[in-house]
């Protein structure tokens, strides 16, 4: 644990989620160990620190590091830079020239983007992953290195390899150990520390008071889908803290600098299967209802709760009749109701009239609908974490076990 705090402490990590804790904690148990490494997670989700952490707490810590963005280099030269050249072996090749795993001897490389890397180039790297072994280009002497690799990809290997475009046994021989980097939108609470840290900072940066979100700008830095993730927060915050004269900042100013925040028309959103976001505004506004709704059958029931108990006196004038008779109806269709008149305050006829079972309905057929919105979303939100509760809950901004009574309330299947 201590351990822990002093690595996000020494590589500057933000953050407390627990998918995150678990990933730097994987990081420092394999750092002494020379096991390859890969780590995987969307675009800007924080992957670069983790091959700095690794190597600075391994016994290479004193060798060479070289991170190759395998996705900037031209396939023509990638397997020189990597394996080095002999004088002569292609055109402009004036002078011998040693690799990245030649120049890394006793250290650490980083290949970032790796699912980048050309098919024939992913066959060197394969060689020297098993063997050590690697020939310059244009030679064919065969030379040793000892390097340990840590790789990263910020898309998905798998697909990848059934697209053929990575080698499987290369996949296998480099996710030794898996480390897999939770999006932003995972995370929970951590983004208000992502923010804050980042609003410090660029103040100190600029020289000007840190920017601050009021609630509503909150609600929806937690509930936007960060497609770009901490990266995209970084830049939003810097952006905001430099364009924005008012340093509090409202939930109308924040949607402006979230792309697709609200602009999405909702069809679009609920078709498109590849990304499942819950950024348009329309679905924001679901979630109000549906949290308001949630809220507003708890403080039902407690009232029911507490008017049964007697715990309340509740001198009703002619409004409230109804009022009540409304929730001992409700209680009864949930079935935790007592007999119509049994503890219920006196006075009360449970006999409706005409306007009461007219407004009634109204009540009914709009929470039908809202009720079939509040199923929608929680499929949608159990299917994007494949069933997991706990991050579907987190999504819908209610609690594990609140969605756990949905589950069963509404039956559905999980
Ligand atoms: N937990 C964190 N705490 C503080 N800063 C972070 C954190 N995670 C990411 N960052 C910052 O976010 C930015 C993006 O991170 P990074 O470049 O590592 O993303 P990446 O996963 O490599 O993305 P890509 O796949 O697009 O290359 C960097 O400026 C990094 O410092
Ligand atoms: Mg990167």
């Amino acid at each position: 644990m201590k351990d822990l705090q002093n690595i996000k402490q020494r590589f500057g990590i933000i953050g407390n989620h627990e998918g995150l804790n678990r990933s730097i904690d994987i990081a420092a148990q394999v750092a002494p160990t020379d096991l390859s490494v890969l780590i995987t997670g969307e675009s800007g989700t924080g992957k670069e620190i983790f091959p700095q952490v690794i190597h600075n707490y391994s016994a290479r810590k004193h060798g060479q590091y070289i991170a190759v963005n395998c996705g900037a280099i031209p396939e023509g030269t990638i397997d020189s830079e990597l394996f080095g050249h002999e004088k002569g072996s292609f055109t402009g090749a004036n002078e011998s020239r040693k690799g990245y795993f030649e120049v890394a001897d006793g250290g650490t490389i980083f290949l970032d983007e790796v699912a980048e890397l050309p098919l024939s180039t992913q066959v060197r790297l394969l060689r020297v992953l098993e063997t050590g072994e690697f020939i310059r280009v244009g030679s064919s002497k065969v030379q040793k290195t000892n390097v340990r690799v840590i790789a990263a990809s910020n898309i998905d290997v798998p697909r990848a390899i059934d697209n053929g475009k990575f080698r499987e046994d290369l996949f296998y021989r480099l996710n030794t150990v898996p480390i897999r980097i939770p999006a932003l939108r995972e995370r929970g609470e951590d983004i208000f520390l992502l923010f804050r840290k980042f609003a410090v900072d660029f103040a100190e940066k600029y020289r000007m008071p840190a920017i601050r979100l009021d609630s509503e700008a909150k609600y929806i830095l937690l509930n936007y889908s960060w497609p770009g993730n901490v990266r995209q927060l970084k830049n939003i915050t810097e952006q905001i803290s430099i364009i924005e004269g008012e340093r509090e900042i409202i939930g109308l100013t924040l949607r402006n600098y979230l792309p697709d925040y609200g602009s999405v028309k909702l069809p679009a959103v609920i078709k498109r299967d590849d990304e499942k976001s819950f950024s348009s505004e329309r679905e924001l506004l679901y979630k109000i209802l549906f949290d308001m709704k949630s809220d507003m059958n708890d403080l039902k029931k407690l009232v029911f709760d507490l008017i049964r108990r007697g715990d309340i006196d509740v001198n009703l004038h002619e409004g409230n009749s109804q009022v009540i008779n409304n929730l001992f109806r409700e209680a009864n269709d949930r079935g935790e109701g007592s007999h119509p008149t049994e503890n219920q305050p006196s006075g009360f006829s449970t006999h409706q009239t005409r306007n009461d079972i007219q407004d009634t309905e109204e009540i009914i057929e709009e929470s039908l609908s809202l009720a079939d919105k509040e199923v929608e979303m929680i499929k949608k939100a159990l299917e994007k974490y494949n069933g997991k509760r706990k991050l579907a809950a987190n999504e819908l901004g209610i609690s594990e076990r609140t969605l756990y009574r949905k589950i069963k309330e509404y039956g559905i299947e999980s």
